[in-house]
């Protein structure tokens, strides 16, 4: 198994709380460098709310030469996934690529995961969506 390297810091956060942004950059995250931000397994966790603030946060940063990577599930996925609460909500948002699109995010590459997960891991995930979002 990999590791990280020595330099890498830990920040604990709860991401749908406004303020992440500042929280980084007390821990060292410099907002002008190229930066990529993988956000995998988490907004489908999120309230529709926390997702906003999130985004609204990242949005902050200039967005030019940062790499976004962020994956989605169908609703279909959603309903047969035991641990997520479905209840309250329909799925949010429920169109990421628009979502991002109207928040300044330009996408750059829209992919399933039925592929690659298919030959790598035995286990094809075709509702599972990942975006690549980078602005210009
Ligand atoms: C399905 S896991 C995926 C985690 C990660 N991508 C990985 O591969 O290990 C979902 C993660 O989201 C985190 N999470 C859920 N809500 C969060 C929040 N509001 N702020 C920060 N992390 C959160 C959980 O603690 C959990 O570790």
């Amino acid at each position: 198994m990999g590791s990280l390297p020595k330099e890498a810091v830990y920040v604990e956060a709860n991401v749908t709380e406004r303020g992440l942004i500042e929280r980084l950059k007390r821990s060292g995250f410099v907002p002008n460098e190229k930066s990529a931000f993988i956000i995998e397994g988490l907004i489908y966790y999120l309230k529709p709310k926390g997702v906003d603030s999130l985004f609204e946060e990242l949005a902050q940063i200039p967005l030019i030469g940062n790499l976004f990577l962020i994956d989605q599930i169908s609703e279909g996925m959603r309903q047969n996934s035991p641990d997520l609460d479905k209840r309250k909500t329909p799925l949010y948002p429920a169109d990421l690529a628009i979502y991002l699109t109207e928040r300044g995010f330009s996408i750059r590459e829209y992919f399933s995961l039925g592929d690659p997960t298919e030959r790598y891991y035995g286990k094809s995930y075709p509702e599972r969506w990942w975006i690549i979002a980078a602005v210009k």
